[in-house]
C-alpha cells in the first residue's frame, strides 16, 4: 500500500503530517512512503530527510495520482478535492460537523475518509489522540510563554546578591495542557497551585509535587472524562476557594473547557483588579471565548498591571515535536486500521466506527448513513 504525505497548505500551518523518523517505521512495515516536495521543511525536516530512509519526494500531483492513503493534518482543501478519487481513503482532522460542505465534496469523489478529531476518548485510543498529543504540548509552551512575558523568575536562588523568591503559578483546568504545564512550571521551580472540576484531577496535580485547591463540591461533577458545565454555586464557590492562590500569583494559566460549548468564565474584571502588578494570564481557552472574561484572541490586554493573554497556544510554534507526535499518533491508527499491509474494515469497533467519516462517497454517521 502507498501512503502519500501532503504538504500542508492552510495559512500559518508549518507542521507535516508523518516526520522522517516515523516515515522510516511505516517502511519497515512494508508500506511505501511518497512525501510532497517541501512537505517538512518548516518542521525541520528536509526532503533529502526522507530520501534518506528509503521515501520518495515527489510534486503534488504525482503524490495523489499514487497514492492509496493520503495523510494531511488539515481538512482536505477544494484544490485537494479536484484531485481526490475513489480510489484514496483520505486520513486527517476533518471537524466534520461544522465542514459539512467539505465533507459532501470528499463523499462525491467516491473515496473514504477518517477524521482524527473525531477519535473516542477510551484509553485504547489514547496513543492514536491528536488532539491530546497537540494539547500536551500547548501545556508546556504556555509556561515557556508565561516566562517570556513575566518580570520575574521562576525558582528560588540564592545569589551573593540576595535571595529571590520563586514565583507562584495557579492553573485552570487540570486536563492534558494543564497537567503538561503544571509538571513544566514544577520543573522550572515555581510554587505550582491547580483546580479542577473534576475530582479524579486531585490526585493526579498532588501526584505532580503541586497543590490541589478543592471546591466544594455537591456531587454535580462525579468523576468522568469530561467536565459538565458548573452551575453558578459552583462557580462561586470556586472564586471563594481561589481567590486567595489568584491575587498571589505571578503566573496564571487557564485551561478549562467544555466541549461543544463556550469556555466557563473563571476569572472576572473585578478579580483581576485584586491581582499582582505585573502578574500574568496566560489563557489557553480564549478561542471559545476564554476563561477570563477580559481575554481576546491573539491580543494582550492590560488591566490594574496583570497582562492577560488570549491564545491557543498552537503546536505550530513547536513544529518539530509537534509533527512527531502526531505523526506517531497515525502511525498507532493506520496499524489500528490494517493487518498486512490492507485495510480491515471493523466498522463495529468503536475507533473504526467513530472515525470512519465517509466510506466509499457514503457520508456516515454512528454507523448509519445520512447521505450520500
Ligand atoms: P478539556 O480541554 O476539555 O478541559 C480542560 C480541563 O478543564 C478539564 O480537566 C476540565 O475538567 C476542566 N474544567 C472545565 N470546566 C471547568 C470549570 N468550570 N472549573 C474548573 N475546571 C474546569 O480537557 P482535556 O485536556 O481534553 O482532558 C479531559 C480529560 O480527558 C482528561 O482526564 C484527560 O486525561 C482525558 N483524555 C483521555 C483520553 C483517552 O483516554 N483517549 C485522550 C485525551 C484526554
Amino acid at each position: 500500500m502507498t501512503i502519500g504525505i501532503l504538504k500542508e497548505t492552510q495559512q500559518g500551518e508549518t507542521r507535516v503530517a508523518i516526520s522522517p523518523q516515523i516515515a522510516k517505521q511505516l517502511i519497515g512495515k512494508d508500506f511505501k512512503i511518497i512525501v510532497e516536495e517541501d512537505a517538512g521543511t518548516t518542521s525541520s525536516f528536509k526532503d533529502s530527510d526522507y530520501e534518506e530512509i528509503g521515501a520518495h519526494i515527489e510534486k503534488r500531483g504525482v503524490v495523489f495520482k499514487e497514492s492509496d492513503v493520503l495523510l494531511k493534518i488539515n481538512p482536505f482543501d477544494e484544490e485537494d478535492v479536484k484531485l481526490i478519487d475513489k480510489s484514496h481513503v483520505l486520513i486527517s482532522q476533518l471537524f466534520h460537523k461544522s465542514n459539512p460542505d467539505l465533507m459532501k465534496a470528499i463523499a462525491a469523489t467516491g473515496a473514504s475518509a477518517f477524521s482524527l478529531d473525531a477519535m473516542p476518548r477510551i484509553s485504547r485510543a489514547q496513543d492514536m489522540d491528536v488532539l491530546s498529543s497537540q494539547s500536551n504540548l500547548a501545556g508546556y509552551k504556555s509556561v515557556i510563554r508565561g516566562a517570556y512575558e513575566m518580570t520575574k523568575i521562576f525558582p528560588l536562588m540564592m545569589t551573593a546578591a540576595g535571595t529571590i523568591t520563586p514565583a507562584r503559578v495557579l492553573v485552570y483546568g487540570v486536563g492534558v495542557a494543564g497537567l503538561q504545564a503544571i509538571a513544566t512550571a514544577k520543573r522550572l521551580g515555581a510554587i505550582v497551585e491547580a483546580t479542577d472540576i473534576r475530582p479524579e484531577t486531585k490526585e493526579q496535580t498532588e501526584s505532580l509535587g503541586a497543590k490541589f485547591i478543592e471546591v466544594e463540591n455537591d456531587g454535580e461533577e462525579e468523576a468522568s472524562v469530561y467536565a459538565k458545565v458548573a452551575s453558578e454555586e459552583y462557580m462561586q464557590k470556586q472564586k471563594e476557594a481561589v481567590n486567595k492562590s489568584l491575587f498571589k500569583a505571578d503566573l496564571v494559566i487557564t485551561t478549562a473547557m467544555v466541549p461543544g460549548r463556550m469556555s466557563p468564565v473563571l476569572i472576572t474584571k473585578e478579580q483581576v483588579n485584586q491581582m499582582k502588578n505585573g502578574a500574568v494570564i496566560i489563557d489557553l481557552a480564549a478561542a471559545q471565548g476564554g476563561n477570563c472574561e477580559l481575554s481576546r484572541m491573539d491580543e494582550i490586554v492590560v488591566q490594574n498591571g496583570v497582562r492577560i493573554i488570549g491564545t491557543t497556544i498552537s503546536p505550530e510554534s513547536v513544529s518539530t515535536n509537534a509533527s512527531e507526535l502526531f505523526g506517531k499518533n497515525l502511525y498507532n491508527f493506520i496499524m489500528h486500521l490494517t493487518e498486512d499491509g490492507k485495510f480491515k474494515w471493523e466498522l463495529d469497533e468503536e475507533i473504526t466506527d467513530s472515525t470512519l467519516i465517509i466510506q466509499n462517497g457514503t457520508i456516515r454517521k454512528n454507523g448509519k448513513t445520512i447521505t450520500t
